[in-house]
């Protein structure tokens, strides 16, 4: 399941991108409010421009064979931003969800949701399924949404998960390993991502992806996110290509 992030290479070898593919890149979808601010638009409309960007992402993603994209697309914390902006992002969410998802369906593409899904209305969370239910059997590209979704709280519950099966009797507390929480982590059937990604000149994690970003490659761009088009995502591939990763291990 990790296998990117902990390969099994001798205690001293250089693990080095050369060349290599990343098989799962998460970004950290920033800037939309600039960029309606920069044009004198209300934020729904960076929020909308952004959701074009999500197209051109994906779009990108399967072109260059990269098999695991996950997008933040709304965190925890975002809840605070209000009731008129939630409101205007679930409705848009709800609009992709049922107007493009035969897009992704004809692409190839598998759609995963991830988060605390149950603080979205009924009716959302069933279009929700939905759209899992009929891209659950694609292979090209599986992409992992996440909505609603804090590092934080990931982590949280799986804690609770094993203490409760403890508490039960039902594994020992020997059991209880790294494999076993990255296993029970809403992430648990993707790969760690190899590279993470956030646009709009933010450095900072923002509650992503904690645990599993342990050994992934940072990038930060400059461009907001509804300006991100294919050639940032070719860019970022080439980027990656030149890293070297070497987990603990000692340098080329
Ligand atoms: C990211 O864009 C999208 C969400 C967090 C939903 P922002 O809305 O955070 O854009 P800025 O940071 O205000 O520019
Ligand atoms: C992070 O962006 C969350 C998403 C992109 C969905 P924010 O704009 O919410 O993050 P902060 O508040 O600037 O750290
Ligand atoms: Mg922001």
């Amino acid at each position: 399941m990790s296998a990117s992030v902990q390969p099994e290479t001798g205690r001293d070898a250089p693990v080095t991108a050369g060349g290599a593919l990343p098989s799962h890149i998460a970004f950290i979808m920033d800037g939309n409010g600039r960029w309606a601010r920069s044009r004198g638009l209300p934020v729904l409309a960076g929020h909308r421009a952004g959701a074009e960007a999500v197209r051109r992402c994906v779009r990108a993603a399967v072109a260059h064979g990269v098999r695991y994209v996950t997008l933040y697309a709304f965190s925890s914390e975002n809840w605070r931003r209000g009731p008129r902006e939630v409101g205007d992002l679930t409705n848009l969410l709800r609009y992709y969800l049922r107007h493009k998802v035969a897009e992704l369906h004809a692409q190839g593409v598998r759609l995963r949701l991830i988060g605390e899904l149950g603080r979205f209305e009924p009716s959302l969370r069933e279009e929700m399924d939905r759209a899992e239910a009929l891209t659950r059997g694609n292979t090209r590209l599986t992409l992992v949404l996440a909505l609603s979704y804090g590092g934080r709280a990931d982590i949280l519950q799986a804690a609770r998960r094993m203490a409760e099966a403890a508490v039960r009797g039902e594994i020992s507390l020997s059991a209880i390993d790294e494999t076993m929480i990255a296993g029970l982590l809403q992430t648990g059937d993707t790969p760690d991502p190899d590279l993470v990604v956030r646009t709009s000149g933010e450095r900072r994690l923002s509650n992503f992806l904690l645990w599993q970003s342990a050994y992934a490659e940072l990038a930060f761009l400059d461009v907001l996110w509804p300006d991100f088009t294919e050639q940032h995502f070719a860019r970022l591939l080439d980027d990656y290509a030149g890293r070297e990763r070497r987990f603990g291990g000692r340098n080329a």
